[in-house]
């Protein structure tokens, strides 16, 4: 039996409200859990899975509604996909420039990584007519990103505002390689000119202001393309008219669903918790050093490789947390887990700072108003920034009405925030959590105490 009390209520509109109550003698967070495959990687091995020559097997796959979007999407340009499970998703692929064109918008729900990477694929496919959407928040999410590199490179793409709106409508092209020097560093950006750079004659060059997630790097050298990478200046480059071959993957979890857990974890008294299995490419791990900035007490244990990413099980205790400062370089390596960082920083002593990271206003929802919104309605003291937040922590939090705006890490940040408030917190369209981690309730139940 879990210490808090959850309750899901079901709206008219099949909206979720996740209601939080602390037990007035508090509760811990105990246990030893695993989290969802990550996000990331799962949608890689789904594309590269699709544009390979043969058999690729994923085991570990995410199963939250993004991937199930960019499986969507690949099965009508004509791979053949399994059906979704944790245990073994096959996927045969049909080889690179051999995409099919769909009789209807491929739409990709409320993925920003599922349209901008497949946009660097459907641009280089020459002679084929390709249109694209999404849901209300990634249609008003900026595509010019993409569609900007991608045009100096010969892509032909139209949709609202000036092209950088979807839905979006592609003419894929014979595309002319290029380097790009990317304004932000962002692995979407990167992923998108290095798959089109695939099916594109000469060498395409990307180069970024700091080093973003370097998971299709990773990846697209296990499936057998040409790269090479500059550590010194942040440049890859891909050799085009590649051939990709299916391989064995083995996703690890995700380490943007475990970052709830290790705050939890070390927020909340008397806790003691390790995650296994979690993915800790040293482009992710910004939050291990966030939190380690802020006195967490989380150990890296049974550290491993696994089919070609870093893992290690994570074991977090409680202790006080203390404030520091997130900016810089560090930034594209914990730009998703800033949200659930604003929540240790409400419960540290002193002022934390987070700067540079004014991207998280074009995240799934513009993360900065509605962080500091829905904190400060439970009581915390939370000053925006342009490009980030002031957060003077060590006030207590109290059980408020608060919303996720349909933003999964919002409604996730906001449960875990919940356990060390008092009272009763209702977070309202809470089942946005599914996009990434379909059983965190279930999760939630399990490690109260
Ligand atoms: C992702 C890259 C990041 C991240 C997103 C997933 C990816 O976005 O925020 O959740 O899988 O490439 P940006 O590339 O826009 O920083």
């Amino acid at each position: 039996m879990s210490a808090a009390v959850l309750i899901l209520e079901t709206q008219e509109n099949a909206s979720h409200n996740l209601i939080i109550q602390r037990p007035p003698a508090g509760l811990s967070i105990q246990g030893r859990i695993k989290v969802p495959g990550d996000k990331s990687i799962s949608h890689r091995a789904l594309m590269l899975g699709a544009i390979a020559e043969c058999e690729t097997q994923i085991q570990g796959l995410l199963l939250g509604e993004d991937p199930r979007s960019t499986a969507n999407c690949f099965r009508v340009l004509g791979a053949e996909i399994s059906e979704l499970n944790t245990e073994f998703v096959r996927v045969k692929g049909i080889g690179l420039g051999n995409f099919q064109e769909p009789f209807d918008v491929l739409n990709v729900g409320n993925s920003g990584t599922t349209i901008r990477l497949m946009l660097g694929l459907l641009a280089s496919h020459p002679g084929r007519f390709f249109t694209v959407t999404g849901d209300d928040s990634l249609r008003s999410r900026p595509m010019s990103r993409v569609v900007k590199p991608l045009q100096q490179m010969a892509a032909e793409i139209w949709g609202r505002k000036g092209n950088s709106l979807a839905p979006l409508a592609i003419q894929g092209q014979a595309l002319k390689p290029i380097h790009y020097h990317s304004p932000i560093a962002s692995a979407q950006v990167k992923s998108c000119i290095l798959l089109a750079g695939l099916n594109t004659e000469g060498q395409t060059t990307f180069t970024e202001p700091a080093l973003s997630r370097d998971h299709s790097e990773r990846m697209l050298r296990a499936f057998g393309a040409e790269l090479s990478i500059d550590p010194e200046t942040n440049s890859v480059t891909v050799t085009g008219n590649a051939k990709l071959y299916g391989q064995k993957v083995i996703v690890p979890g995700d380490i943007s669903s475990a970052a709830f857990w290790l705050v939890a974890g070390a927020i909340v008294p008397g806790s003691d918790l390790v995650v296994e299995n979690v993915g800790v490419n040293p482009t992710r791990t910004g939050v291990l050093e966030a939190l380690s900035m802020m006195g967490a007490d989380i150990e890296l244990e049974n550290q491993r490789e696994v089919t070609g990413e870093p893992v290690a099980d994570l074991r977090v205790c409680s202790s006080q947390l203390k404030s520091c400062t997130i900016a810089g370089d560090i930034i594209p390596r914990l730009i998703d887990e800033i949200p659930i960082l604003a929540v240790a920083a409400a419960f540290a002593q002193g002022t934390t700072i987070i700067r540079d990271a004014a991207e998280l206003r074009v995240k799934e929802s513009d993360r900065i108003t509605v962080m500091a919104q829905q904190l400060n309605q439970m009581g915390a003291k939370v000053t925006q920034l342009p490009d980030g937040m002031e957060i003077t922590g060590g006030t207590p939090l109290m059980g408020a009405e608060v919303d996720s705006y349909t933003d999964h890490r919002i409604a996730m940040s906001l449960a875990i925030a919940a356990l060390n408030a008092s009272g009763t917190t209702t977070i309202h369209r809470a089942e946005a959590a599914a996009i990434s981690y379909p059983n965190f309730t279930k999760t939630l139940v399990e490690v109260c105490r």
